[in-house]
């Protein structure tokens, strides 16, 4: 409870103190500074003389300009696109790119040979919510149809931060984005002899039998209907989360919340709760929507939610956003087998990462899952910690970047042809959504707005995998998954034995 109060203590004075940053900038409105310009220092709020604090080497900041476009309703025209990060002298060397990062060969091979046409980026249109444009380090956004709630906003705006990111290195492209969940371009019908190309079509999820082209989901920079606040804010309240009760001290049961109604396979998770009859060491609650969006869901907080040893993820509708939320709680995360990936979780390792549940026969797998680990204790620990460090490792918000420039830059050298803007498209900087949002769309905005290009340069991309290695990382994945299945087995036996 203290170290409760004590956390809730640190956020609002971490929130005073963003609200202390905002509140400088909207000083730096009044001023002539525009884009690209540093502020002279006598525009800047006062200091004493002598005391004008320098910015280290090539950390620029472009604060949002919204009087000016308020008054000209038009995107700043001297955004700075073009930034030579190899001017500083102090730049640290970009490392290497997680190893997730190699599927983005993997994602882009069915283009490998013919490239990509602007008949193929068209035929997407069937199912898009959008076509984004980039020409020259702007963004051209021609919509179809809207999505549901933000999740198109948020992936728009995700966009606009990754060009305020890396401004002018960005290519030109054109490309076509769809928001619901589920994979639409199935493999089958474009491979054969005869077979045409596949439209390309980005997306959050994808799954083994289609070709859907998976990109970080909307809740990165924050998903506003349910409160849940953007990753590079949750990122670190989760780190805090972790410390509130160690791992020993956290109930020895496998937790989940969530919605069972949009899916069989939640519906048939909460058959293994506890009940009279049986205890498969299962605690499950529905989500009650209706209450808690009344209440502004502050039950829902993710960084209060690592108090149990096992934390169950279960597919929703497709892929769920939840999924990095659970991961990084180093509690141990209980996988009920997917069907679907998104662009990182083709990285997870199960029995290093993760507890494989199996999908047909969910209360004995967590029965099982839960036994073994309460008395293997350490084993189980280390895989908590292994999840939870892998995410603040390479899912930080730097790597997600990271990981939209390359697929991008990838993408951009297979275009057949010259991206131009759509004469339906309008432009779209991060003034024009930011400065006219409300509420905690605003919030969000504000909070994830990339405060200036980056100082380093994108990490290195890795090579693709070849074929033998990429079989070598699949069978690894079966084989854990094999074993685990094999202890499942004779834990069983020697249970029927007992009784
Ligand atoms: C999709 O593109 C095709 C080919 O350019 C066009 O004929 C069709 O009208 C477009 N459909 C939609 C829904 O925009
Ligand atoms: C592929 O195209 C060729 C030539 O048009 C045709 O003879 C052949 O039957 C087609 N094969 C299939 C599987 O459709
Ligand atoms: C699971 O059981 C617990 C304890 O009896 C109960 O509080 C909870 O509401 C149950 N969950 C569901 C989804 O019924
Ligand atoms: C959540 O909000 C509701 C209504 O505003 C309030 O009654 C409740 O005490 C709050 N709960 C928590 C845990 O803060």
């Amino acid at each position: 409870m203290e170290s409760a109060a004590r956390f809730s203590a640190i956020f609002v004075l971490l929130f005073v103190l963003v609200g202390a940053l905002i509140c400088t900038r909207l000083l730096n409105y009044n001023t002539e500074t525009l884009f690209g310009a540093t502020p002279r220092t006598s525009q800047s709020y006062p200091h004493k003389t002598g005391e004008i604090p320098k910015k280290p080497p090539g950390k620029l900041e472009i604060p949002l300009n919204c009087p000016a476009y308020d008054l000209r309703g038009t995107c700043p025209s001297n955004y700075p696109t073009t930034f030579h990060p190899e001017q500083n002298p102090e730049r640290p060397s970009p490392p290497t790119c997680p190893e997730y990062f190699r599927w983005i060969h993997e994602d882009l091979r069915p283009w490998a040979r013919t490239g990509i046409t602007r008949e193929m980026v068209d035929r997407a249109n069937r199912t898009a919510n959008f076509k984004l444009v980039i020409v020259n380090g702007k963004a051209y956004v021609e919509q179809y149809e809207k999505a549901f709630q933000t999740r198109d906003v948020f992936t728009v705006w995700g966009f606009l931060q990754l060009l305020r990111r890396y401004p002018g290195q960005v290519p030109d492209l054109e490309l076509m984005f769809d928001c619901v969940d589920w994979p639409v371009i199935p493999s089958h019908e474009y491979s054969g002899p005869n077979a045409t190309a596949p439209p390309p079509l980005f997306r959050y999820c994808a799954d083994d039998n289609t070709l859907d082209i998976v990109f970080p989901d909307w809740s990165f920079w924050g998903w506003a209907e349910i409160n849940i606040r953007p990753w590079e804010v949750l990122f670190e309240e989760l780190k805090e989360g972790n410390k509130r009760k160690t791992w020993l001290e956290r109930e020895p049961y496998a937790y989940w919340k969530g919605n069972p109604a949009i899916a069989e396979t939640r519906q048939d998770l909460i058959k293994c709760n506890v009940s009279e009859e049986h205890d498969w060491n299962a605690r499950l609650y529905a989500q009650d929507w209706d209450r808690e969006s009344k209440e502004g869901y502050n039950k829902s907080d993710l960084a209060s939610q690592c108090i149990h040893r096992y934390k169950i993820y279960i597919e929703g509708s497709a892929w769920s956003v939840s999924e990095k939320y659970i991961l990084a709680c180093d509690s141990v995360t209980l996988i009920v087998k997917p069907r679907y990936y998104d662009f990182f979780t083709r990285r997870l390792m199960p029995v290093e990462h993760y507890w494989p549940i199996k999908e047909d026969d969910k209360c004995r797998s967590i029965k099982f899952s839960v036994d073994w680990g309460n008395t293997h204790r350490r084993k189980a620990q280390a895989i908590g910690k292994a999840s939870s460090n892998l995410i603040q490792e390479e899912l930080k918000m730097d790597y997600v970047y990271d990981y939209m420039f390359h697929l991008l830059n990838e993408y951009a050298k297979l275009l057949q042809f010259k991206p131009t803007v759509p004469k339906k498209a309008v432009e779209l900087c991060s003034e024009a959504m930011a400065c006219q949002a409300e509420g905690t769309e605003k919030k969000f905005m504000l909070q994830s707005l990339v405060k200036g290009p980056a100082v380093s340069e994108p990490c290195t991309m890795p090579p693709p995998y070849d074929p033998s290695s990429l079989f070598a990382v699949l069978r690894r994945k079966a084989n854990s998954i094999k074993q685990v299945e094999t202890w499942e087995r004779n834990y069983w036996e020697s249970q029927s034995k007992k009784s």
